[in-house]
């Protein structure tokens, strides 16, 4: 048996590679925080060389953006400094590993999707020490690849759809944010890009390594989302309330996001052959699991 070292176990995505069908011959080897705290680097590297891992999926993150803001030590600890500890410890043990990064690494300002080349400005501390994470991966072991992603959501853990669907059973109308675009990604979906992507790692040295990125197909704002979300949410008996168009400038944050996070994924379709299939879809399996089937 192949095992595969994955952190954020308690998290979205982490939950969905400890959920995942892996092929026969493969299984997670899934962590929470109990058992790796990802702000000790001694702990890390221990946990590396504990055994012979066939790859590393660090889907672990310190992801309360606007908390970030003013706690930039502890994200840089948890989203740079653990993924250089993963690095160091990979590169000795040669074990590829997966790092999960995110479209707040970009400033939002491109019309279209972006690139996984295109130049990077994060606005926040968050995608500040994520691209640091990045960064710290690229440069220290070559058997890597990061996967940017953006949106994540799922039946479980906290997201927009299942905000969404508890204020949309409290309030009759709600406000909704329509001046940021993206794309809206099931974990699930996520999760299995995540485990191919490591598991031809694992199998083939010479496979594709550096930046990809991973979001399911088409555009989409927050407001179109929800939209989207009610929709299909009272085509199941779900909370249905009307939805009003507002700006970024109306929802104040303490942490600015990007306008445009939509991801580009021809690197990850050309090179791994992965094609994400219509957001709308995944939301649909999504609700499928949170309030049922369609009536
Ligand atoms: N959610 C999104 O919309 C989104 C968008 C773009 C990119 N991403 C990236 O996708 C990845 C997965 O995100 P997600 O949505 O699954 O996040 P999540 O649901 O917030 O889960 C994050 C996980 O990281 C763990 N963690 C945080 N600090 C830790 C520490 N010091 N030691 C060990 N574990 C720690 C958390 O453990 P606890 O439960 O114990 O706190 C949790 O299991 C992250 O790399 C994130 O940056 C997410």
């Amino acid at each position: 048996m192949r095992e595969i070292l994955v952190t954020g176990g308690s998290g979205q995505v982490g939950r969905e590679l400890a959920r995942f069908a892996w092929p026969e011959g493969w299984r997670a080897h899934v962590l929470t925080r109990a058992d790796l705290d990802l702000s000790d680097p001694a702990a890390i590297a221990a946990k590396v060389a504990e055994r012979p891992w066939a790859a590393v999926v660090n889907a672990a993150a310190y992801t309360a953006v606007d908390k970030a803001e003013g706690d930039a030590a502890a994200a840089w600890r948890v989203n740079a400094l653990a993924p250089a500890a993963f690095a160091d410890a990979c590169r000795a043990a040669d074990v590829p590993l997966v790092q999960v990064s995110t479209d707040y690494v970009f400033d939002g300002s491109k019309s279209g999707a972006w690139e996984v080349d295109d130049p990077v400005g994060p606005l926040g501390v968050y995608g500040a020490s994520k691209l640091g994470g990045e960064l710290a991966v690229r440069t220290a072991h070559p058997r890597h690849a990061i996967i940017r992603t953006a949106w994540v959501v799922s039946a479980h853990g906290s997201n927009f759809v299942k905000t969404m669907l508890r204020v949309g059973a409290e309030r009759p109308q709600l406000r909704v944010v329509a001046d940021q675009h993206g794309s809206p990604t099931s974990a699930p979906d996520l999760a299995a890009a995540l485990a191919r992507v490591a598991i031809r790692m694992a199998d083939d040295p010479a496979a594709p390594a550096g930046l990809f990125h991973f979001a399911n197909a088409g555009p989409t704002t927050w407001h179109g989302f929800a939209g989207a979300i009610f929709e299909a949410a009272a085509a199941r008996g779900g909370p249905s309330p009307a939805l009003e168009a507002i700006t970024t400038a109306n929802y104040p944050t303490p942490a600015r996001r990007p306008a445009n996070s939509l991801l580009s994924t021809a690197r990850i379709e050309a090179e791994y052959g992965i094609r994400p299939r219509p957001w709308r879809e995944a939301l649909d399996d999504i609700l499928d699991e949170l309030i049922g089937p369609t009536k």
